[in-house]
């Protein structure tokens, strides 16, 4: 549609539906760039796909990517992003060792998360010596800290392409820059309050989809880096939300995760005054969506009228999770989290009485700074009054910049040891109450085929517990009455009825 010489010079005007079915050999690439989003990227794919053709023409075979992926949800869904363009660019995927393009999408949430990418760069010098076309890519959330591009540029300066969190939405333009001049990219972007909507997208999975419903956070969680690295906290407009949903329906997806930090104040900042609980009502609508789920809940801004919502509603599953961080209300007060260990049990108590099989799951730091073994035991008496189904556990990772890394650490034994004892505690009980269904029939998405075992298929019931089974291939995307015969622990034996 661009090529046609009247509407050259429009493509900042062209509607968004249209620019979703743009055939990329169509774009007129002689106009001026043009300077609004998305129209501005669909360009620079454009250009890029005529160089990425010239070099696959050069060495008689096509390109190949690799995506992997460090962190959250948020971080996978903007992984699908950038997998989506590459593969409008006439990228192939392939494996680590034999990609033309190596990006890895990062997380800085715990140093470990770093290490990890620093030990994967390590490898990749030797890989890109032997391959003249190799670029190598690293955008996420540990980019956005200053320090970890100093460090990059000075120890690794092989790598090619650098962006952050802000600015993934250019990755085109970017890519073009780096393909064309053969320069190290580096663009980083402090903050933004842009949201860029409809850029190519490509699932994971056929038939489930997570959905970002708003971008960063604003509560600062001493611990955590979250905020300095995903800026301020950004709603989408529900109308955007819901037509992305639409859309995904249309497209056979069957199960949504509506994402954000703290899903649970979205809506603050928008024109038209919503909340999440009155976005759930208008998701919960929509015909042929049969599963929603959501994360994550800050229990300080879990309302009434959400509960009732979830209880009301036949698509919400049941599941919850509710991150703790600690059971003692005075670290609770140091970490910024703004409720205590009482009202974090009066919110378990009223969602289960309101849904009395609800599943609850958890995130839990062992050793923030200052905790005493009272404080330990105070987490301690959470989970067994809580009774989770499970819980993330994690040790304490001082990151700089965030308040908690000036405060007094607690010693590696302690933590260890604090952190072996709490792993013990959460596993037992969570066999126990992942076992409470077993001789029950239940409904379970397929998911994908058993990896150990391909005459076998594993999928998920509503609370996001696992359950294998007898199956094919073909099973993958539907649901099937499964009976739960045998609780292993974490997962369940299954047969279908
Ligand atoms: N927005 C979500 C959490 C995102 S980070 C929420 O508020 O629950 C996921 C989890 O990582 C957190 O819940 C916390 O348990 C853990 N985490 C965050 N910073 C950490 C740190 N510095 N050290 C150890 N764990 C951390
Ligand atoms: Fe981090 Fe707290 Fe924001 Fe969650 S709510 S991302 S833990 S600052
Ligand atoms: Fe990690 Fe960034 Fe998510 S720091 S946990 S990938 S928001």
């Amino acid at each position: 549609m661009f090529n046609n010489m009247d509407n050259k010079s429009d493509i900042n005007n062209i509607s968004i539906e249209a620019l979703k079915n743009i055939n990329l050999d169509d774009v007129n690439l002689d106009m001026p760039v043009p300077d609004t989003e998305p129209g501005r990227q669909y360009y620079f794919m454009g250009k890029c796909k005529q160089l990425v053709k010239n070099i696959s023409d050069e060495i008689g075979r096509p390109l190949r990517y690799y995506i992997k992926t460090f962190g959250c949800q948020m971080n996978a869904r903007d992984s699908e992003k950038l997998t989506a363009i590459l593969e409008c660019l006439g990228y192939e995927e392939a494996e680590e060792g034999a990609c033309d393009f190596i990006l890895y999408n990062t997380c800085t949430v715990r140093e470990n998360a770093n290490q990890k990418v620093y030990g994967r760069l390590g490898h990749l010098k030797s890989q890109k010596r032997d391959n003249p076309y190799m670029i190598i890519g690293l955008c996420g959330c540990m980019m956005q800290e200053a320090h970890v591009v100093e460090k990059i540029c000075k120890s690794y300066p092989f790598v090619d392409l650098i962006f952050g969190t802000h600015n993934i939405f250019k990755f085109a333009e970017l890519l073009y820059y780096r393909l064309q001049s053969g320069n190290q990219i580096v663009d980083i972007w402090e903050n933004t309050d842009q949201i860029v909507e409809e850029l190519p997208s490509r699932r994971k999975f056929p038939f489930k989809a997570g959905v970002n419903i708003m971008y960063g956070c604003n509560n600062f969680c001493s611990y955590c880096i979250v905020p300095y690295v995903r800026g301020r906290e950004r709603s989408r407009e529900p109308k955007a939300i819901l037509r992305e949903i639409e859309h995904l329906v249309e497209d056979g997806v069957v199960e949504i995760m509506l994402l954000g930090q703290n899903v649970n104040s979205y809506g603050n900042g928008l024109c038209e005054p919503i909340n999440f609980a009155e976005l759930l009502k208008e998701v919960d609508k929509i015909d042929g969506l049969q599963r929603i789920r959501f994360m994550t809940s800050h229990p300080k801004d879990l309302s009434d009228e959400l509960i009732s919502v979830m209880a009301n509603s036949k698509k919400v599953c049941r599941h919850f999770h509710l991150p703790l961080q600690s059971g003692s209300s005075r670290l609770l007060k140091s970490m910024n989290r703004k409720y205590t260990k009482e009202q974090y049990i009066g919110l378990v108590e009223k969602l289960r009485e309101a849904m009395p099989d609800l599943s609850i799951t958890t995130d839990i730091i062992v050793g923030y700074p200052g905790e005493t073994e009272d404080d330990f035991l105070e987490t301690m008496d959470v989970v067994r009054r809580v009774k989770y189904d499970s819980a993330y556990t994690f040790i304490y990772s001082r990151r700089s910049g965030t308040p908690a890394a000036d405060m007094e650490q607690v010693p590696e034994d302690i933590v260890k040891d604090r952190f072996d004892r709490l792993l013990t505690l959460v596993n037992e009980i969570s066999k126990k109450r992942t076992g409470r269904l077993e001789g029950k029939t239940a409904e379970v998405l397929v998911e994908n085929v058993n990896a150990h075992d391909c005459s076998m298929v594993t999928g998920r019931l509503d609370n996001n517990i696992l359950v294998h089974f007898k199956g094919s291939k073909n099973d993958i995307g539907t649901f099937k009455n499964v009976y739960l015969k045998k609780a292993m622990g974490f997962y369940y034996l299954g047969e279908v009825r």
